[in-house]
């Protein structure tokens, strides 16, 4: 498995990747209005282009044998000495086989290299992916209630990593 940095001229390949992993992680969890509410407000050419452009967020791009299974978006220095995990996404086909441990470290190596001493990330209360997080030496340090607009509401952990 490969990592590459991504740029925005991989719109279309990280919103392709998205489509595929959301259903399958969201559909028993948010309505469909919802899904598509949220994929529309952080996956759409203009959200991944002010993402990139204007907040400086990282992505990464996951690929085998020529073929992307995964991405990944990171800021550093999201508050002081703090990298914040915005995305991880591995392909339902894809996952179980340590794509998903590949691209959280290569997170953590970059946030290191940064000097930050730790990983935030928010993750969805019902997600499975919590256990994975749990996993790689995540901590859950707090629940969040996030309004995102349409009477709709991100019921989230934020978790934590230390890198010290
Ligand atoms: C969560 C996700 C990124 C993990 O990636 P992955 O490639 O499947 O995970 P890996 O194969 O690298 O697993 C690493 C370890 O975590 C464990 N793990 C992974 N997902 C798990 C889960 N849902 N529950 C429990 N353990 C899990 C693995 O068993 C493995 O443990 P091991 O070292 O003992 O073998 C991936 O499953 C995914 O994309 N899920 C759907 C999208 C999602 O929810 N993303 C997170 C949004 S915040």
């Amino acid at each position: 498995m490969q990592i590459r940095k991504a740029s925005l001229e991989d719109f279309q390949i990280i919103n392709d990747l998205a489509i595929k992993t959301w259903h399958v992680a969201y559909d028993k969890i948010l309505s469909p209005e919802q899904l598509n509410y949220m994929l529309e407000m952080m996956y759409s050419l203009v959200a991944i282009t002010e993402q990139i452009a204007v907040k400086g967020h990282h992505f990464l791009l996951l690929s085998e044998n020529n073929k992307y299974l995964g991405f990944a978006s990171y800021e550093l220095n999201y508050k002081p000495g703090v990298t914040k995990l915005h995305k991880l996404y591995v392909l339902p086909e894809t996952q179980g086989k340590g794509a998903g441990r590949l691209l959280i470290q290569k997170i953590e190596e970059a946030a290191r290299a940064n000097t930050n001493h730790k990983v935030s990330l928010n993750v969805n209360r019902y997600n499975s992916a919590v256990n994975f997080y749990l996993k790689n030496d995540y901590a859950k340090i707090a629940e969040e209630d996030i309004n995102i607009g349409n009477g709709y509401l991100m019921e989230d952990f934020v978790m934590e990593k230390s890198l010290l």
